[in-house]
């Protein structure tokens, strides 16, 4: 729960809000009011115009954006766009290349449940897609935006973690919006370590599920 308590301010008067309404922004209200954790998928599969726009969702900025989209999907520091997404589906596992809206073959066979902590609940392993972030140091410390991000691992490591969450809620944002459960969890770090072939400088961070309902 939110702590708002009153004893914290100063000696002024305090706005009063109205209650939230979105006014004219329906679409968004219904996602914001439907947008939960759900941990539970039906096996169906996502149609690939869904993967596409929920993965451009996710972390979307290719040079050329779709006709409507804006260039970047995600806020990143210093625009880094640092943050990879490993999809994991039943037949292998995928690098999402927003470039070329595209996911390209990484390791085939089953990697879903490596995805999931070992200590969480299995109801996710059958799920159409399994999102797993990876954080690339190297664009974070060399960033191509016009804020030059401090270089201390401290930060750096921030960064990662906040923006990697700005991908979360885009993913839950879009659920929502497309009747799609979702799920933010820890993966089993050691062995999609050892499993995924990773570049020097990049460390998985989370996961997250989607799939549709039962
Ligand atoms: C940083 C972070 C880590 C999380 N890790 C897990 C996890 O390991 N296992 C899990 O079941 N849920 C995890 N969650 C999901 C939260 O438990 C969930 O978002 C929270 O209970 C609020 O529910 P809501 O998303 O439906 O509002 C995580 C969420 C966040 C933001």
């Amino acid at each position: 729960m939110h702590n708002a308590d009153a004893g914290i301010g100063g000696n002024f008067p305090a706005i009063e809000l109205p209650p939230p309404r979105f006014d004219d922004l329906a679409p968004l209200r219904d996602a914001f009011r439907l947008r939960r954790t759900e941990q539970t998928f039906s096996g169906r599969s996502l149609e690939p115009q869904t993967l596409s726009d929920l993965l451009w969702a996710a972390c979307g900025a290719p040079q050329s954006p779709p006709e409507g989209l804006s260039a970047v999907a995600d806020a990143t520091a210093s625009n880094a766009q640092e943050i990879d997404v490993f999809v994991a589906m039943e037949q292998g596992l995928y690098l999402y290349d927003p470039e070329r809206a595209r996911l390209a073959p990484v390791l085939s066979g089953d990697l879903r449940p490596l995805a999931a902590a070992p200590w969480l609940p299995r109801s996710g392993d059958k799920a159409p897609a399994r999102l797993i972030y990876v954080v690339d140091c190297d664009r974070l410390e060399t960033p191509h935006g016009k804020m030059a991000a401090p270089a201390d691992p401290e930060t750096l490591q921030a960064y990662s973690l906040v923006d990697c969450g700005i991908v979360a809620a885009n993913v839950y944002l879009f659920a929502a919006a497309a009747g799609l459960n979702a799920w933010f969890h820890e993966c089993d770090r050691p062995a999609l370590a050892k499993r995924l072939p990773l570049r020097a400088g990049r460390r998985v961070l989370f996961a997250q599920t989607v799939g549709y309902p039962y």
